[in-house]
């Protein structure tokens, strides 16, 4: 029996999070689910804290975690991200944020050439270090004089075992991004171990580019790219712009992975959004495809890839939601995507 705890959250998360666990719910496999649904901003603007030491130990005794989204206007800063979000991936150690992006059907992608169209990539973030680890303070705060530092750490740890990480998850292709000509310490470090880690897989094609470069290769030819390993910040940014060519911020997937220990916090890519919060026309692709990722790691590659083929079916049949060309809501498309697996 797998247990697996699930954060439902904020705006669209209880949401999408819904669709994903009816469709876990219909394989019959023994999960069992333990839904942890305080963990969001009114718990946090009511408290001070939205996940206690108390559910964080829950988390830690289950197999892996499905989380829908974190964030919400009325608590702006990153108190909050960093009170639950963060917390998880800094806490359990889950340094490897893999972030598919695989095109789901041809009309989805915004680029004209369609030799160019499909992406079908991932993005390796490094997901503990970089500018997220809190370093910094600002001096005469409020003043014109102030003085705001936020401090980027690249250690020689983490960026070792992140590009182990994304090395050993390529068959084809690995390109490392960085800012090296601009950001000298870092730089250094990351050419340093990528060189490396690099230098023991001449059986993989192993670039390096700029990460300005790599943007604009993202969008002049993404079928050009395997995987992508980069830090933190670069890897958050180049996830969504993946995404956008892959079909829409609704539909990516991801997993923040600890691969010694294997335990996952699977969610999409996308956040709370605000702005459709209770309409019922979030796309729940993204977290359908991330239970897709907790099927796979927990061994269950069969239903795992009964899901990816669903979620196609049900795209091309355009039995999905008005991003991506539908008419269905988040509930009908759910419907439609476990409809599509029998
Ligand atoms: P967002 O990803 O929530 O939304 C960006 C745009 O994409 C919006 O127009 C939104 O409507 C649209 N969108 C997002 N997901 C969608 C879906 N499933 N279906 C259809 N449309 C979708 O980004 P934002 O507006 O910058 O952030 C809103 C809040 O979410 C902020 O508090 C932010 O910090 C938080 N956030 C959380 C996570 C997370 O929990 N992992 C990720 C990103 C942002
Ligand atoms: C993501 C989000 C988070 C991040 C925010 C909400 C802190 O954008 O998961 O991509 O920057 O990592
Ligand atoms: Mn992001």
């Amino acid at each position: 029996m797998s247990l697996i705890t699930v954060v439902p959250g904020d705006g669209i998360g209880p949401e999408v999070t819904e669709q994903a666990l009816a469709l876990l719910d219909g394989f019959g496999l023994d999960l069992t689910f333990d839904v942890l649904d305080h963990v969001n901003a009114d718990t946090f603007l009511a408290t001070g804290t939205a996940l206690s030491d108390d559910d964080l130990a829950r988390i830690r005794r289950s197999s892996g975690t499905l989380l829908g989204a974190i964030g919400d206007a009325r608590a702006a800063g990153t108190r909050y991200a960093r009170d639950v979000l963060l917390r998880l991936r800094f806490e359990l150690d889950l340094y490897a944020n893999y972030r598919p992006a695989t095109l789901l059907h041809d009309r989805l992608s915004p680029l004209r050439d369609p030799d160019r169209r499909a992406i079908d990539c991932v993005i390796v973030r490094e997901n503990t270090e970089g500018l997220y680890t809190d370093i910094g303070g600002a001096l005469r705060p409020g003043s014109a004089a102030e003085v705001a530092i936020d401090t980027e750490v690249s250690t020689h740890l983490g960026v070792t075992r992140v590009i182990d990480f994304a090395l050993a998850s390529a068959t084809r292709a690995v390109c490392m991004v960085d800012k090296s000509n601009a950001v000298p310490n870092g730089g250094r470090l990351w050419q340093q171990c990528w060189r490396d880690a690099a230098a023991a897989r001449p059986d993989l094609a192993t670039s390096h580019l700029y990460v300005d470069v790599a943007a604009m290769r993202l969008v002049a030819d993404p079928t050009a790219f395997d995987v992508i390993v980069t830090n933190n910040s670069y890897g958050d940014i180049l996830s969504d712009l993946a995404a956008e060519l892959a079909g829409g911020l609704g539909t990516a997937a991801s997993v923040n992975l600890n691969p010694e220990t294997g335990f996952g916090l699977y969610e999409p890519v996308h956040g709370s959004a605000p702005d459709i919060a209770g309409t019922d026309t979030a796309n729940p692709i993204g977290a359908i495809l991330s239970a897709a990722l907790l099927l796979e790691r927990l061994g269950h590659p069969a239903e795992a890839a009964a899901v990816r083929t669903a979620v196609r079916t049900a795209v091309a049949h355009l039995r999905c939601t008005v991003d991506l060309g539908g008419r269905l809501g988040t509930k009908a498309t759910g419907e439609a995507i476990r409809a599509a697996l029998h």
